[in-house]
């Protein structure tokens, strides 16, 4: 393989070495794909506002997320089924982060378990959950979230029923996956995600089967997400999940001002502008077009993180100069994952952050607190006016 680069690099790879069901698994958006497209492309509208003969000298892109020390203000998103983009995946991620500084969170709908990433990790790590209808399995889940020494809870709020996902119904998606010939023929060329596959046990929901009453077959996660999640989550049921867990909270899935002023009044430590990657509201506006916003309305009472989109440190510098205090990457890691594994992961947090701490330099910024509207280019028409 060339020199890798910058995250396309680490996508092909990704492509090129991970079954084509959970490649497209991550590289996919619900329906038309509108959102998930504009994440990206709505990125690239922003420009950067070049300074000169600035001091740049001893640059830092240390900051704070909800009061933690991170190297740089990028957490590793809750991604689920990590573990089959490439063998004991969440672990690989976890340990990564960890080594780079920054938060990973680990998914409900994860394959590895809390309680093995906690025993491959040593600082403690972020979990996100998803309310379920079962009050008894989520009362388990965040009490072995706190024993695996969990120091934030992220709840997810904008996946309480599935936006639709064509290529996960047309390829069959389930884990481990189920040996049909199409898949078995894919495999023949993915010998090295096989080889790790045989030497893990890791290939099943490590956070459902076994702690979810009468969870016999977990393997598809659409059907077990459309019967176990509750549709009838409110603001009533997040406060009991706030009193269950009694610890930091992070609120994921805002992308609406009002939605976000709720949040401020409700008291979490951070809210998440995030449309879940465009994989739930095909049409709805791409997070770093929201964000301006989400900042005005609340940036004040609460910190304001981001998501959805960021393929570069120069997204990341784009998010933080409009008004971001953190931000999170998904498939960004998950393409280092699927290429390399744990030393994939740990390339595509080098890349981002060489590209945001060359990019300030070029903006005249020496720490990426100091990020703000002054490095940015905005057209007239970008946040648009809707109706
Ligand atoms: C393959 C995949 C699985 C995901 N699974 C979860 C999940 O289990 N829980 C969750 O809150 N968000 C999940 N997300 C959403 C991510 O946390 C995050 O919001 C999204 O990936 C950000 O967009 P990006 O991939 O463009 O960076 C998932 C995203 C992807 C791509």
């Amino acid at each position: 393989m060339a020199v890798i680069t910058n995250i396309n690099d680490l996508k092909r790879l990704h492509r090129r070495r991970t079954p084509k069901m959970f490649y497209d698994y991550a590289e996919s958006g619900s329906y038309t794909e509108q959102t998930f497209r504009d994440n990206t492309s709505d990125f690239a509208k922003l420009r950067l506002r070049q300074k000169v003969a600035v001091d740049m000298s001893g640059r830092t892109t240390a900051s704070t997320m909800i009061g933690r020390d991170v190297a740089m203000p990028v957490g590793l998103a809750p991604v689920g089924l990590c573990g089959m983009q490439s063998a004991d995946g969440e672990i690989k991620a976890a340990r990564a982060a960890e080594r780079f500084g920054v938060p990973f969170t680990l998914s409900t709908m994860s394959i590895c378990s809390i309680e093995d990433v906690a025993a491959h990790t040593t600082k403690p790590f972020w979990f996100q959950l998803y309310v379920m209808r079962d009050w008894d399995f989520v009362e388990r889940t965040l009490e072995r979230a706190r024993n695996a020494g969990c120091d934030a809870l992220v709840l997810t709020l904008d996946l309480q029923i599935l936006g639709q996902r064509h290529k996960d119904l047309k390829n069959g998606l389930s884990a481990p996956p189920k040996m049909t010939l199409p898949t078995m023929l894919d495999l023949a060329t993915k010998w090295r995600w096989g080889l790790g596959m045989l030497g893990t046990k890791r290939r099943f929901f490590g956070n459902i089967v076994g702690h979810a009453k009468g969870v016999g077959d977990a393997s598809s996660l659409m059907s077990w997400t459309n019967e176990q999640f509750d549709p009838k989550l409110d603001w009533d049921k997040i406060a009991r999940v706030r009193d269950m867990w009694g610890g930091k909270l992070i609120l994921k899935g805002v992308l609406d001002e009002d939605d976000a002023r709720l949040c401020a009044d409700f008291g979490a430590d951070a809210l998440i502008v995030s449309n879940h990657g465009g994989r739930q509201l095909d049409g709805a506006l791409s997070s770093i077009r929201m964000l301006p916003r989400i900042v005005r309305a609340v940036g004040d009472k609460i910190e304001v993180h981001m998501d959805s989109g960021i393929r570069s440190g120069q997204d990341v510098l784009k998010a933080l100069a409009l008004g971001a205090r953190g931000t999170y990457i998904g498939r960004a890691y998950l393409h280092g994952l699927g290429a390399m594994g744990e030393a994939g992961v740990t390339k595509a947090l080098d890349v981002i952050q060489k590209e945001l701490d060359i990019s300030m330099a070029l903006c005249g910024e020496r720490d990426v607190k100091e990020l703000g509207l002054q490095n940015l280019l905005i057209p007239d028409d970008f946040e648009g006016r809707w109706a």
